[in-house]
């Protein structure tokens, strides 16, 4: 069950020039500020203060072993952390600001806690606006996971943060409903010649094929279906404590049993039933996955037993949709979460 927890409020900050600022300063004193991005809200601390780092890993309650994302203002200040290579240049021009995060052979100023001792470092320039305006402010890179408790439904509202970590972190940069809903792209270009994807988003692997004129290797051409792709990058991962079945594409049923909860990808057509819900008016791709965590989240606060999803088609950021519902499935023990 989920453990309602007692939300300050007040930590929830209204984006202006004063919270910015009381933002930047926490950060400069290795606290923890929630910040919007335009994929999920992050859990962010100074990612050269070992002691800021620390926080983030105990405040997630996230192993050591699995590795953080840095977060720049600029492509040339990534640049200047890790051994870059023209496809790094490349990519970075088409896509950054954006959510695409790159893995690339890190430089020793990174802290080796940042990277869970890897010798590689994930790197990234959000383009959310409160989120650039912060980083410009400062003089050091922002790590930040993704700001849950880990293993849980990763937070798209201000309001998420708030119910699962609101009463561990200094504050939360209010940015609104996140964009995109889901996890930047992952790709590890540590060899440029065969770049590959670790982590399907909102940047797909066809526009970086477009963009490098490379073959994009994916996972399921290197690994086993259901392995580790990636430290961290585990099989078991945005879990809600609601058990979730998928249900494939178009075999919805749409008469929930006692207990069960269905999650359509588009509003059923006549009247619809209790306990019935929908991603999208329409069906379309974009809306759904930028819906998911948050309808997710909602309805772990009610009292169902199951969540009976309808898997998306396997294009587009379906794929990353289909990804994350499978992660979110694939939990055999539920863990209440503090
Ligand atoms: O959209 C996002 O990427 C969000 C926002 C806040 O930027 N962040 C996010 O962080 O999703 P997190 O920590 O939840 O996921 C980071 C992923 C993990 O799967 C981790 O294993 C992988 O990136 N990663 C980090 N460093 C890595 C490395 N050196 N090699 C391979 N994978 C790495
Ligand atoms: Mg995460």
């Amino acid at each position: 069950m989920f453990t309602q927890i007692k939300v300050p409020h007040e930590i929830i900050l209204n984006y202006s020039e004063d919270t910015l600022e009381r933002c930047a300063h926490l950060l400069q004193q290795d606290e923890l500020v929630a910040v919007p991005t335009e994929t999920v809200y992050g859990l962010a601390g100074n990612a050269l203060s070992e002691n800021a780092v620390r926080k983030i890993f105990n405040v997630k309650g996230r192993p050591l072993i699995d590795p953080l994302i840095t977060h720049f203002k600029c492509a040339e200040a990534a640049f200047s952390l890790v051994y870059a290579s023209a496809a790094a240049e490349t990519l970075a021009a088409a896509f950054w600001p954006g959510p695409l995060t790159l893995i690339l052979e890190k430089r020793a100023i990174i802290p080796d806690i940042v990277t869970a001792g890897l010798s590689s470092a994930a790197i990234r320039v959000p383009r959310q606006p409160m989120m650039q305006a912060l980083l410009q402010r400062l003089n050091f890179p922002l790590a930040a996971p993704s700001a849950n408790p880990f293993g849980y439904v990763s937070p798209t509202r201000p309001e998420h943060v708030a119910h699962t970590l609101g009463s561990k972190i200094a504050a939360i940069l209010d940015g609104g409903a996140c964009a995109h809903g889901i996890e930047s792209t992952v790709l590890d270009l540590r060899d440029s010649r065969k770049p590959q994807l670790l982590r399907p988003g909102p940047i797909y692997a066809e526009a970086i094929e477009t963009v490098l004129s490379l073959k994009v290797l994916r996972a399921d051409q290197t690994q086993q279906k259901g392995a580790q792709l990636s430290p961290g990058q585990l099989t078991r991962h945005y879990s809600p404590n609601t058990g979730i079945n998928i249900i494939e594409h178009g075999q919805l049923h749409l008469d929930p049993r006692p207990g069960e909860a269905v999650i359509a990808n588009r509003k059923p057509g006549g009247t619809t039933k209790d306990h019935v819900y929908w991603l999208s008016e329409t069906g379309d791709l974009v809306e759904i996955a930028r819906n998911f965590f948050d309808l997710l989240q909602k309805l772990d606060r009610m009292d169902y037993q199951t969540l009976s999803v309808e898997a998306a088609p396997e294009l587009g950021i379906g794929l990353a949709f289909n990804d994350r519902l499978r992660r979110a499935a694939s939990v055999s023990v539920k863990q209440a979460i503090r």
